[in-house]
C-alpha cells in the first residue's frame, strides 16, 4: 500500500528545456504505474518525437503516449475545452486517452473570465492561457475546482479521481514520474518576480501533490547548455547579439506554446548551481549541446561575467566540475531530439 518510489523531473531554467522529452523517454511500464504533473496547466508546450511523430502536449501527461495511467495533479489548474482539443488531437493519432487520464478533483479550473483577464496582459508576457488568474482565484478562495465542474462532456475525455485513493487506499504501492512544467527560475517564489509563473516549480511541489518527501527516490534536473527565456523581462540578455540569434535559428527556440521567438542567453552558472540546490537535483540531463556545437561557440556566465571556451571538450569538462559538487548521481549530455 502507498507510493513505493516517486522520480521527479524538474526543470532547471526558463522552462523549455525538453522534461517532454526526458518523461517520455523515461516512462516505460516495466519502471512506472502512474505519471503524474503536477503544477502548471496550458501554458506548458512539451514537445515529443513518438515513433518519429511530432507531438506537443500542453495538459496531458507524456504517459499517456506510452499506455501508462496519467494524471493532472492537485497542483494544476486546467483548462477543459483546451484539454478536450488536446485529447481530440492523440485520439486522431490512436492514443487511448478516455481510460488513461485522470483528473484530481482539487485542480482547479481555468474559465472564460480568466483567459479573457490574460488575454489584455502586457506586462509579465505571460502564454495568456489565464494561468495567473485561475491561480489568484484558488488562493483567493473564489475558483472552481475540478470536482464541481460541470460539463456534459467531462465524462467522455477523462475521469475526475481522488489522489489520495490512488496513493493510500489502493494495495498496490504505486512506482510515480512526476512530470514537472515551467522552471525553477519561473517558480512563484525563486524565479525573477514578477517576471514569472503562478505555480511552484521545484520539487518541493511534487509533495504539494500528495507525495510525501521520503517517497521521492531521483530527482532528475533538465536543461539545455545554454538558457532561453520568454516573456517580459527586459534585462535579461541582448537580443541582436548576432550568436544569440543563430542559436535561436539553429536551436529552433520558438516557443510550442505561443510561437514566440525565445531569448537566447549563455548558461548562468551561479542560476545553475542555484536551481540544483534548491531541488536537491540527484541526476542531471543537458540537452541541445549539438546547438552550439554547430554555431561554433562555447560559453559560460559566471560572477556575471562571460567566459568562452574555444572547444566544446573545455566547455563541457568545465561546466561539469562547476556542478560535480551539487548532485550525487548521473550527468547526461543529451544530443537526440528523442532520445536521453
Ligand atoms: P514548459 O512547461 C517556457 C513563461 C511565460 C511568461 C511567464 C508567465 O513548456 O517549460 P504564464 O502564462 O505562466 O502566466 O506566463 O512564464 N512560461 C513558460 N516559458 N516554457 C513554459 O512551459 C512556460 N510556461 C510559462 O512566457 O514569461
Ligand atoms: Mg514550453
Amino acid at each position: 500500500m502507498g507510493i513505493k518510489y516517486a522520480d521527479v523531473i524538474v526543470d532547471l531554467q526558463y522552462g523549455d528545456t525538453g522534461k517532454g522529452k526526458v518523461a517520455h523517454s523515461l516512462a516505460n511500464f516495466d519502471d512506472y504505474d502512474i505519471v503524474l504533473r503536477y503544477n502548471g496547466g496550458s501554458n506548458a508546450g512539451h514537445t515529443v518525437y513518438h515513433n518519429g511523430v511530432k507531438v506537443v502536449t500542453h495538459q496531458v501527461p507524456v504517459g499517456v503516449l506510452k499506455g501508462i495511467p496519467s494524471i493532472i495533479g492537485p497542483g494544476c489548474v486546467v483548462n477543459v475545452p483546451k484539454l478536450r482539443e488536446e485529447v481530440q488531437m492523440l485520439h486522431d493519432l490512436g492514443f487511448d486517452t478516455k481510460n488513461l487520464l485522470k483528473i484530481d478533483r482539487r485542480a482547479h479550473v481555468v474559465t472564460h473570465d480568466h483567459l479573457e483577464e490574460d488575454s489584455t496582459d502586457e506586462k509579465i508576457g505571460t502564454t495568456r492561457q489565464g494561468i495567473g488568474p485561475a491561480y489568484r482565484d484558488k488562493y483567493g478562495r473564489t475558483g472552481t475546482r475540478m470536482e464541481n465542474y460541470q460539463s456534459m462532456f467531462v465524462n467522455d475525455l477523462f475521469s475526475i479521481i481522488d489522489i489520495y485513493d490512488t496513493w493510500f487506499v489502493n494495495r498496490h504501492p504505486k512506482r510515480i514520474l512526476c512530470e514537472g512544467a515551467q522552471g525553477f527560475h519561473l517558480d512563484i517564489d525563486w524565479g525573477e518576480y514578477p517576471y514569472v509563473t503562478s505555480s511552484h516549480c521545484t520539487v518541493g511541489s511534487v509533495c504539494l501533490n500528495g507525495i510525501p518527501p521520503h517517497n521521492i527516490r531521483k530527482i532528475i534536473g533538465v536543461m539545455k547548455a545554454y538558457e532561453t527565456y520568454v516573456g517580459n523581462r527586459t534585462d535579461y540578455t541582448n537580443e541582436n547579439d548576432p550568436i544569440f540569434q543563430a542559436i535561436q535559428r539553429v536551436g529552433n527556440e520558438f516557443g510550442a506554446t505561443t510561437g514566440r521567438p525565445r531569448k537566447v542567453n549563455w548558461l548562468n552558472i551561479d542560476n545553475l548551481v542555484k536551481a540544483m540546490q534548491i531541488n536537491g537535483v540527484t541526476d542531471l540531463i543537458i540537452n541541445k549541446a549539438d546547438v552550439l556545437q554547430e554555431v561554433g561557440v562555447f560559453a559560460i556566465i559566471r560572477d556575471s561575467e562571460v567566459q568562452k571556451f574555444p572547444t566544446y571538450e573545455e566547455f563541457k569538462s568545465y561546466v561539469e566540475s562547476a556542478i560535480y559538487d551539487h548532485m550525487s548521481g548521473l550527468i547526461k549530455w543529451s544530443f537526440s531530439p528523442n532520445e536521453i
